[in-house]
């Protein structure tokens, strides 16, 4: 899995070992945001556009696909892309969607929404599953309403959009090494892809390992730390570690935590709507850590802010849910 090149920003683009499309850019911007706004949204990727982002990253969950969508069409009315071959966009299949019979449909609407004939990478959002509900997706969810997720066959139906070229590449996310243990063993076309959160404060070091041995590669989300989405505030931006060694190399905490990210051999999902944070964020290639700001790094105290128990309310008879016991179909 090598670097291959370059974008017009200079961005390096990693191949995907099992994709029939364009590489990926190693930075993307991330779309996950609430409440949605979308005009705000929309501009927000019109500017990263002029900016230099390419790589693009959505979900049904964020309701953000439609105002990505009217972004790229207006960048292509104003000129700023001459094509949508120009861009990877990368979406996801909601819980409530990974039934084998709705994978299809799911990714149909998807592309309706993105005013799109197909979409670069088409993840598992979750390996979780719900029952089947029409209508925009719920958050939080009952715990009741999770049911067996049989993972043969909705990977099996993602195959499927792959061979018909709906989705260039397939892939997951918030999959452990025992979930990937479970797809890999049944898979035709392995997933391309594991979109994990991971930053400098999780560094998943683990996973990241058993991923490079199998040829997933790995997409951070949170690289910086989130949204405060724990009430916790931000273990990432608010670094003492970061904060010295950014000061040091004249960058700010988030490109610290950026190139730390990129050293790894990950692809970033960024998210700012902010013209000069996404500017910043694409400025972290022409730099490097140093061995010591590495070995600083890998002493920071690690801290999970995303949880499969976040997908459920809180309320009721079930206040945690272990993602490990969500249940998942043995073969
Ligand atoms: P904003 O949109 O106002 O720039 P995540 O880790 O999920 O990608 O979240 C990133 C959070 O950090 C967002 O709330 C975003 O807010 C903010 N952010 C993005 N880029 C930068 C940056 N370069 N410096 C500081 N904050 C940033």
């Amino acid at each position: 899995m090598a670097s291959t090149g370059t974008t017009a920003a200079a961005v390096p683009e990693v191949t995907l070992r099992s994709g029939n499309g364009k590489p990926m850019p190693m930075v993307g911007m991330g779309t996950a945001s609430f409440p949605v706004v979308h005009e705000a949204v929309r501009d927000a990727v019109l500017a990263a556009i002029e900016v230099g982002f390419r790589h693009f990253d959505t979900a049904f969950l964020y309701g953000t696909e439609k105002p990505l969508g009217d972004a790229v069409a207006e960048a292509l009315r104003r000129g700023l892309l001459r094509s949508r071959e120009e861009l990877f966009v990368t979406s996801k299949l909601w819980c409530s969607q990974t039934h084998a019979d709705l994978v299809l449909p799911s990714l149909r609407e998807t592309l309706e929404n993105l005013q799109m004939e197909y979409v670069d990478l088409y993840l598992i959002h979750w390996p979780v599953c719900l029952r089947p509900a029409g209508g925009p997706p719920k958050f939080p969810n009952r715990k009741e309403d999770a049911v067996p997720l049989d993972v043969a066959g909705v990977w099996r139906a993602m195959e499927e959009c792959q061979r018909l070229g709906l989705a260039r590449a397939i892939g997951v996310s918030n999959f452990t090494t025992r979930h990937l243990d479970k797809v890999l063993a049944i898979a035709a076309v392995p997933p391309a892809v594991n979109q994990v959160e991971l930053n400098p404060a999780w560094q998943q070091r683990t996973l990241r390992a058993y991923c490079a041995d199998r040829g997933v590669h790995v997409a951070a989300y949170s690289p910086l730390g989130g949204q405060n989405w724990d009430g916790r505030g931000n273990a990432v931006l608010d670094s003492e570690v970061l904060a010295e060694i950014a000061r040091a190399r004249g960058k700010t905490v988030a490109q610290v935590a950026l190139r730390w990210i990129h050293e790894q051999g990950v692809t970033c999902i960024v998210k700012s709507y902010n013209r000069e944070r996404l500017k910043q964020n694409l400025e972290i290639f022409d730099w490097e850590l140093t061995d010591d700001d590495r070995l600083k790094i890998s002493h920071i105290p690690q801290r999970k802010v995303v949880e499969a128990s976040g997908l459920f309310s809180q309320e009721g008879e079930f206040t945690s849910v272990d993602p490990a016991e969500l249940n998942i179909v043995e073969e």
